[in-house]
């Protein structure tokens, strides 16, 4: 039997939504998880400190006795953000990042930002005070091919972004093409990039090949083989530029297979499990500790969780429930198409 014990993992990049469904997924992400950065895509979104803070305690308050999880709040940029509560937010320790979306790119995403000029002022004061900002790296422009939205923002908005604010401590989000991945093992130390559990799996023929799989229809969509082998080498690279975010987006079933189904893969639940076989597929076991639990927090600055994570590796496949059950509805769980042995022993 193989075993690994890393330190409990972060994730960098989750979607805990509200209400019926915030209680369902919750304790899936707190069983494994010591940490979360929490997108603040909610219906309204969560734009000040005093939306952060009010969220911050519905999470608590969903948070089942006897678990422990510590949500990382960010709050959602808009052309209307007020730079002094940003700071104001940061230096009380409630918000560990700001989460830019365009305008109109994924999910809930309407009140993002259209014109970066507009947020200058934010910018340039998180660059002074060191808070992240993470982005979402697709441009909106219809005329640009879905597959090709990552690779331009970078060359036509999160490069000269740089170029003008170098100061600025960013995350690329969910990065999905080796571009992505180039572009932030090239950036120097105010430059990460989280990667998800499953564009370490998928690639574009599981969406559309034999048939159409909503489950695995997420923003920014996976891209050719050739993008996910990029990704495999710079998760397993032990670099400190790469980290985990899951980007677990539920959606209830009914949203999901539906004429216009909605886009996130739902990986709480079995995140860890499916690292470990792709880490052991890549050789690279000794390295998942770093890519799960190490970099995300240095690149945060903030301290490595002192509790300990194991995983085992059975001599038998093991089952992963294929929905969980929420009181919003049934949400599928990610299935990678692939027996795992993995399982995290508790
Ligand atoms: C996310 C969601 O559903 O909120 N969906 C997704 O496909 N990842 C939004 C996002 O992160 O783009
Ligand atoms: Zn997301």
């Amino acid at each position: 039997m193989q075993e690994i014990t890393i330190r409990r993992p972060d994730d960098w990049h989750l979607h805990l939504r509200d209400g019926a469904m915030l209680k369902g997924v919750l304790p899936e992400t707190a069983r494994h998880f010591a940490r979360a950065i929490i997108m603040p895509n909610l219906v309204p979104p969560v734009v000040t400190a005093a939306d952060a803070s009010a969220y911050r305690d519905r999470i608590l308050a969903a948070l089942p006795p006897g678990m422990r999880f510590e949500p990382l709040m960010t709050l959602y940029l808009t052309e209307g953000t007020d730079p002094a509560d940003v700071a104001a937010a940061a230096a009380s320790g409630l918000v560990k990042a700001v989460k830019l979306y365009p305008a109109g790119a994924t999910t809930n995403s309407h009140g993002g930002v259209r014109d970066l000029t507009k947020v200058m002022a934010v910018l340039e004061k998180m660059a002074e005070i060191g808070l992240p900002l993470c982005t979402h790296g697709e441009v909106v422009d219809p005329e640009v091919d879905i597959f090709d939205r990552e690779a331009v923002f970078i060359d036509t908005v999160l490069d000269p972004l740089r170029r003008r604010l170098p100061e600025l401590r960013l995350v690329m989000e969910h990065i999905t093409t080796e571009e992505g991945v180039a572009y932030a093992a090239a950036g120097g130390p105010n430059l990460a990039a989280t990667i998800t559990t499953h564009h370490l799996i998928i690639n574009r023929n599981h969406i559309l090949v034999g048939g159409i799989k909503p489950h695995y229809y997420c923003l920014p969509v996976a891209k050719r083989e050739k993008h996910r082998l990029a990704l495999r080498a710079a998760a397993t690279s032990g670099r400190g530029c790469f980290f985990l975010g899951t980007d677990s987006a539920p959606h209830v079933d009914a949203l999901k297979e539906h004429a216009c189904g909605c886009a996130g893969c739902f990986t709480a639940t079995n995140t860890m499990p499916l690292l470990a076989h792709v880490f052991e597929e890549e050789a690279a076991l000794d390295r998942l500790e770093a890519f799960a639990s190490l970099n995300g927090p240095a690149f945060y600055r903030l301290p490595a969780n002192e509790a300990r994570l194991r995983l085992v590796k059975r001599p038998e496949p093991q089952e992963f429930p294929a929905k969980i059950i929420t009181e919003a509805g049934p949400v599928t769980v990610f299935n990678p198409g692939f027996p795992v042995q993995w399982q995290v022993d508790s």
